[in-house]
């Protein structure tokens, strides 16, 4: 048998050994990989009496682990058609589920948690209810798939291995960007897209709101900018536009899945839909037109009149009103028609509004350029080189096209509809880099995965650009590079396809992955 092995390996080429070796460490399928996960004798068996115990620090943490608790409990109730018991008793000795932050390690920070299954049951401890939130993800990771079946399953043992895991982020931002100014996306279908990404573990949710074809979110001083130009987007579709409770709702939806929703208002170009909407933002007072195709660079605000700053900062202060996050975006990107000194000017007295109103500014290159631009302001990486930004000490968020743009086709025939003018993104491409690769480990805040929707129009192919790509996202913002090889994700992705599959996603089964597809 040793002698066989041997030969196999040494006949085969240095990749395929690698999968043997790869696949026979593998014991679990989560998603992103924890750093530790230690398996032992014997399993632990959900049933109708299982109570999940929960206990904070002080009343108001076990009042926010209350609400993780429903959670979970929502999350197994369909599948297993049980209505667990939530507690605040002393725990008991058998068949708990036990969510506490009394007795954790500091070195877990606010998103790290350990867990710890045997036949009695699984405890999870963490510093904060946001990492037991992210422990919960992966409990039910560790449960058979047909944990995510949205109808009752019968003659199934749900049991979990007996196992440790210990586990913590490599990165605090691990982001997911959706262009709702393209084609409008409803609340609803956002608030999906949350939910499924929130058991990556991701918990950024960008929304890209306003571009040349549509400006999505309500601004009470300045109607028009929903009433004209929310109404329509690229291919002169109905468009849409959140209204500020609308906006709130889906911040709310993200906080309870300990997600950071970041508004983007994108400026100085990219401003067609608000040049449409008020003449006074145009040199000659007049309105522009509605644009519905999918050109870019054409647009920009006047950089030298103060009644655009005037407009800029009643938005910033509206929007800042209704949104939690530390962060706003200010976009920055493609500015082709404002003159580079105008463009320097313009992102400098801009990033000094947002940060008036208490939020951190966050832009896409070439924002790191300008002069007035420095190290209050994070860099979201997409293209060009951030050297300046390396220069000022920059916070940097990686979202390098050619490897993270969630836009771009897998290959050549898959799909129909994306782009590939980064180049196509095999789930390979997208897994098999690490953020480390373009900046300084210091610098680098994380990682986002933006989907631009100038070819997406519905929730089917929205999903299909990005499952399941934001499964490898995910474990590249979560998994030390050192913990990552693709042969090993491979396999562990190979198994989440059922999970995606009783969760009704629409991901590309990619052959590769998916055999017999
Ligand atoms: C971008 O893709 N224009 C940031």
């Amino acid at each position: 048998m040793v002698i066989l092995i041997v030969s196999l390996i040494s006949t085969t080429s240095k990749k395929e050994s690698e999968v043997i070796a790869d696949a026979k460490s593998i014991n679990n399928t989560i998603i992103p990989r924890p750093l530790t996960y230690k398996e032992n004798d014997g399993k632990f068996i959900i049933n109708k009496d299982t109570t999940i115990f929960i206990k904070g620090k002080d009343d108001e943490e076990t009042a926010e682990i209350a609400k993780i608790a429903e959670y979970l409990k929502e999350k197994l109730k369909a599948s297993t058609g049980y209505d667990f018991n939530i507690s605040k008793n002393e725990i008991e000795k058998q068949n708990y589920i036990y969510l506490t932050t009394v007795n954790s390690e500091s070195t877990l920070g606010d998103e790290g948690y350990n867990i710890t299954i045997t036949s009695d049951g699984a405890k999870i401890v963490a510093n904060k209810p946001e990492g037991l939130f992210r422990g919960i993800q992966t409990l039910r990771q560790l449960l058979p798939p047909e944990i995510d079946s949205s109808k009752l399953v019968n003659d199934i043992e749900w049991s979990i291995k007996s196992s440790k895991i210990y586990d913590k982020p490599e990165y605090s931002y691990r982001g997911l960007m959706i262009d709702v100014a393209r084609h409008f996306f409803t609340e609803e279908e956002i608030k999906k897209q949350i939910d499924i990404a929130a058991q990556y573990k991701i918990n950024r949710v960008h929304l890209h709101l306003t571009d040349d074809q549509g400006w999505r979110i309500e601004i009470k001083k300045y109607p028009d900018l929903t009433i004209i130009g929310g109404s329509t987007e690229v291919g002169s579709g109905p468009g849409g536009y959140y209204t500020q409770e609308q906006f709130k709702s889906i911040v709310q939806y993200a906080v309870d899945r300990y997600i950071e929703i970041i508004p983007e208002v994108d400026m100085p170009g990219h401003t067609n839909a608000a040049l449409a909407s008020y003449g006074f933002l145009n040199p000659d007072g007049k309105r522009k037109p509605l644009y519905t195709g999918t050109d870019v660079g054409f647009s920009t605000l006047m950089t030298d009149s103060e009644k655009t700053y005037e407009f800029i900062e009643d938005v910033v202060k509206e929007i800042s009103q209704i949104s939690p996050s530390k962060y706003f975006h200010m976009g920055g990107d493609e500015a082709d028609s404002t003159k580079k000194e105008d463009y320097n000017y313009f992102v400098g007295r801009v990033s000094k509004i947002v940060e008036k109103y208490g939020k951190i500014p966050i832009g896409w290159d070439p924002i790191d350029t300008a002069p007035e631009i420095n190290s209050s302001v994070i860099l979201q990486n997409w293209k060009d080189s951030n050297e300046d930004a390396r220069k000022k000490n920059m916070n940097m968020i990686i979202s390098i096209a050619s490897k993270a743009y969630l836009d771009m086709k897998y290959n050549e025939n898959v799909p129909t509809y994306g782009l590939n003018w980064a180049g196509y993104i095999p789930i390979e491409t997208a897994y098999d880099w690490d953020p480390t690769d373009f900046a300084p480990r210091n610098l680098v805040l994380g990682i986002e995965a933006p989907l631009w929707t100038e070819t997406i129009d519905n929730v089917e192919n929205m999903e299909f650009m990005i499952y399941p790509r934001l499964l490898g996202y995910a474990e590249i913002g979560w998994t030390p590079k050192s913990e990552r090889t693709w042969n090993e994700y491979k396999i562990r992705l190979e198994k989440q396809g059922a999970k995606m599959e009783y969760e009704g996603i629409n991901y590309y089964k990619d052959n590769i992955i998916w055999k017999n597809q």
